[in-house]
């Protein structure tokens, strides 16, 4: 038997091209496999970069956690370019396959979920759902400090006035919006000169934080696209529900503190 070339057996090419089997002959089920695939693996990959991001901080390196998380941010550009593709698909090609999805949702995804609580987005609901029967993944992710919460030891290793209970809280419990925080990354704009490594730094968080809140807006238009105002296969009420999460933010100090720059 001739042996695979080395590209197919290196990266095990032929099993991944096993794994798109579509359960119609509708036209654009393939294509929406396939993006889900290539999504959940660039979810992976946004994660992976932000975990090393977050253990630089750990170790005080600034370059390399910004570096790792420009990497990440250029993966979620590819992310959010991964719509156009599934954009292609007309309102009446998903209509003539979405039944074979059963309750299949997006919110079952366990790389998605991963990497919100990486972002540091742990809502006591996915919390408990992560404990109760969440992926192994998501729930070690629960026993490790969010990227922004080795952000702010950092600071506070730096002598800024991050408050102790922002740094000492339980990985599992959520970073809440600060008053105390807000004044820390102010002090932070108003001298970039002074505090160059901090600025780069949030600079960095920002456009992470950016791109995700990017990716998630495009998803909510693709859905008012493919399913105008009905309800999500996941048991939501669809795009209403997904406006709601549109509104939260990522690193919210972050966000908030330009209004008195
Ligand atoms: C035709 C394309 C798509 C439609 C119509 C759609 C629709 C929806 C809807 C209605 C929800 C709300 C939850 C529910 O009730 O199901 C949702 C959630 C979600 N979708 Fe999609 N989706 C599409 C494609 C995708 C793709 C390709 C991905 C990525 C693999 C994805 C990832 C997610 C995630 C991660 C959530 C949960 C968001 C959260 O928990 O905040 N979706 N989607």
């Amino acid at each position: 038997m001739n042996r695979a070339p080395e590209y197919v057996s290196y990266a095990r090419m032929d099993e991944l091209h096993e794994l798109q089997r579509p359960r119609s002959d509708a036209r654009g089920e393939l294509n929406f496999i396939l993006l889900s695939h290539v999504k959940e693996l660039l979810f992976r990959a946004v994660t992976d970069d932000l975990d090393t991001a977050r253990h630089a901080l750990a170790g005080d390196d600034v370059a390399d956690a910004c570096l790792a998380l420009s990497r990440a941010a250029r993966t979620q550009r590819v992310l959010v370019a991964c719509w156009e593709s599934m954009n292609g698909m007309s309102a009446d090609e998903f209509v003539a396959f979405r039944h074979v999805l059963n309750d299949a949702s997006g919110v079952q995804s366990f790389a998605y979920r991963t990497l919100e609580f990486v972002m540091g987005n742990r809502p006591p609901r996915q919390v408990e759902a992560a404990y109760r029967e969440g992926h192994p993944l998501v729930r070690a992710e629960l026993a490790r400090p969010s990227v922004y919460d080795e952000a702010l030891r950092y600071l506070a290793r730096r002598g800024f006035a991050v408050p102790a209970d922002c740094v000492t809280r339980p990985p599992e419990e959520q970073h809440e919006p600060d008053p105390r925080i807000e004044e820390v990354w102010l002090e932070i704009y108003r001298h970039p000169d002074r505090y160059r490594d901090a600025h780069r730094l949030a600079e960095c968080l920002i456009e992470v934080a950016y791109q995700f809140s990017h990716w998630r807006a495009t998803h909510l238009l693709v859905v008012e696209r493919m399913l105008g105002g009905k309800s999500g296969t996941g048991g939501s009420d669809g795009a209403a529900w997904l406006r709601t999460v549109n509104e939260h933010r990522f690193f919210p100090e972050l966000w908030t503190f330009r209004t008195r720059l």
